[in-house]
């Protein structure tokens, strides 16, 4: 059998697929209509079929803050958000460096859910099996899609929290070396699309908002890939803050808190390897059942949205746009704006990883937890949630003190996985993302190259 190198895209054409070759435009245009077909890969991209990236600013009667904020939507991602840039972006440097035999090995996704969801999604398109590690109290809609798109499970106890669990069983697994790992949490291809596609995206997205700057980005790391879109940020907005926001039950890089909490993928309970310390400037928490208890006023709001002078299509378009975590980063985003003392030109940017359409069995649950959802709860909880909602348990992280505490959390989270301290010194250096990040040039090239060539070409 001859094998090939996938087809996919480079990382610059997944920040701008406009730079497709003709055909392979076309190609990517028709793949939309079916979910199956391996040229979705070249969907893969924050843009809107009109080129814009897909954002929303979020009106101020909801935010109650006078910044804009600016919240990127990863929902119409291929398989539904915008974790399988990541999962494909490990996948072919693999593929292109040769590490990663088509037709041989079989792919590993640890993950909480929609790493796990684009995972199972590219190895469905790109033809290789894989098996998705994660915890067996998820959302059953993320199982569900997992399976749809052909992956196996391997189901370790637990929830979010207990993450490290999938790291365990991922170590022993890939011992097997038919076994491949898209390591999520340690492997640079996930800082890479990240730093370089979220983070040029985010810089476009608020051409035309405000004084068109980016005055705070705020993310809740799950594995931190999200959170390297800041390093791009603050390349070309220096005076821009860089916020970690974790919820308030697990709050791991904060003060070493490791509780149960409610934010699926988000808060997994480390400071994961490529988590660049250095940049990040903040850690502010958000309670986790405000996340969830905001999604209700998002989907069953109406009212609400009736009361504060939004329109209908207003209100059913952005009852689609979010899930818990996206309104955890949209409430961490509004605190950020109170704290930083932020005006109506200025822009906090947060990320929508994806949408509501696997959350349903949460609203239920949330139906069961609450004696009354009715308008007046709504109504009360809106002004709680959003409107009065504090700026306590905000740290700054800007000292060599707050540093060196961040880096002795992550010697102990990764030196147990067969990391060399000297390694993990390097990454107190900016000179080591400087170098991880210029890959991204190097990969373009590569996999431009090699796409659909023969292996041994
Ligand atoms: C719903 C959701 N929100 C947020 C995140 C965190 O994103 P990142 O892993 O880039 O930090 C994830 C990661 O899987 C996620 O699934």
């Amino acid at each position: 059998m001859t094998v090939k190198i996938p087809m996919g895209p480079t990382y610059d054409e997944m920040l701008n697929p406009n730079i497709l070759d003709e055909h392979l435009k076309q190609k990517a245009h028709v793949a939309l209509k079916d979910e199956f077909d391996p040229f979705n890969l070249f969907n893969i991209t924050w843009r809107k079929q009109n080129g814009e990236i897909n954002k929303v600013v979020l009106p101020k009667s909801l935010t109650g803050v006078e910044a804009n904020i600016v919240v990127l939507l990863g929902k119409d991602f291929p398989s539904g958000s915008h974790k399988v840039g990541p999962a494909y972006a490990t996948l072919i440097e693999g593929c292109v460096d040769g590490k990663i035999i088509p037709g041989h090995h079989t792919m590993l996704g640890p993950s909480t859910g929609n790493f796990g969801i684009g995972v199972s999604y590219i190895c469905n398109l790109m033809k290789f099996d894989s098996i998705v590690i994660m915890p067996d109290n998820m959302s059953k809609e993320r199982y569900q899609r997992i399976q749809q798109y052909g992956a196996k499970l391997d189901l370790t106890p637990g929830t979010e929290s207990d993450v490290i669990l999938t790291l365990e069983r991922t170590f022993e697994l890939k011992k097997n070396d038919n076994y491949h790992a898209l390591a999520q949490f340690e492997l640079f291809p996930n800082y890479r699309f990240h730093r370089h596609v979220t983070g040029h995206s985010a810089v476009e997205a608020v051409k035309g908002v405000g004084n068109e700057r980016i005055a705070c980005f705020a993310s809740a790391p799950g594995s931190a890939g999200t959170l390297a879109a800041g390093d791009h940020i603050k390349t070309v907005f220096p005076e821009s803050k860089v916020v970690a926001l974790e919820p308030y039950e697990c709050s791991t890089l904060m003060d070493g808190g490791r509780g149960q909490h409610r934010i699926e993928g988000i808060g997994d309970k480390m400071c994961t390897l490529i988590h660049n310390i250095l940049t990040t400037d903040f850690i502010a928490l958000v309670k986790d059942d405000d996340a969830v208890r905001g999604l209700k006023i998002f989907r069953d709001g109406e009212k609400i949205f009736q009361e504060l002078a939004l329109s209908k299509k207003q209100f059913e378009y952005l009852r689609d746009c979010f899930g818990v975590s996206g309104i955890g980063n949209i409430l961490g985003a509004i605190k950020m704006a109170k704290y930083l003392k932020l005006g109506p030109h200025d822009n906090v940017v947060t990320v929508a990883t994806d949408g509501f359409d696997r959350y349903d069995s949460v609203l239920e649950d949330l139906e069961k937890r609450y004696l009354e959802t009715e308008d007046f709860v709504l109504r009360r909880w809106f002004k709680d949630i959003f409107i009065d909602i504090d700026t306590n348990h905000i740290k700054d992280v800007r000292s060599l003190k707050d540093k060196n505490y961040l880096f002795k959390q992550k010697e102990a989270d990764w030196l147990k996985f067969d990391y060399e301290k000297s390694y993990l010194d390097a990454m107190q250096n900016p000179a080591f993302w400087e170098k991880e990040y210029q890959k991204v040039f190097v990969y373009n090239d590569l996999i431009k190259k090699r796409r659909g060539q023969k292996l041994d070409a």
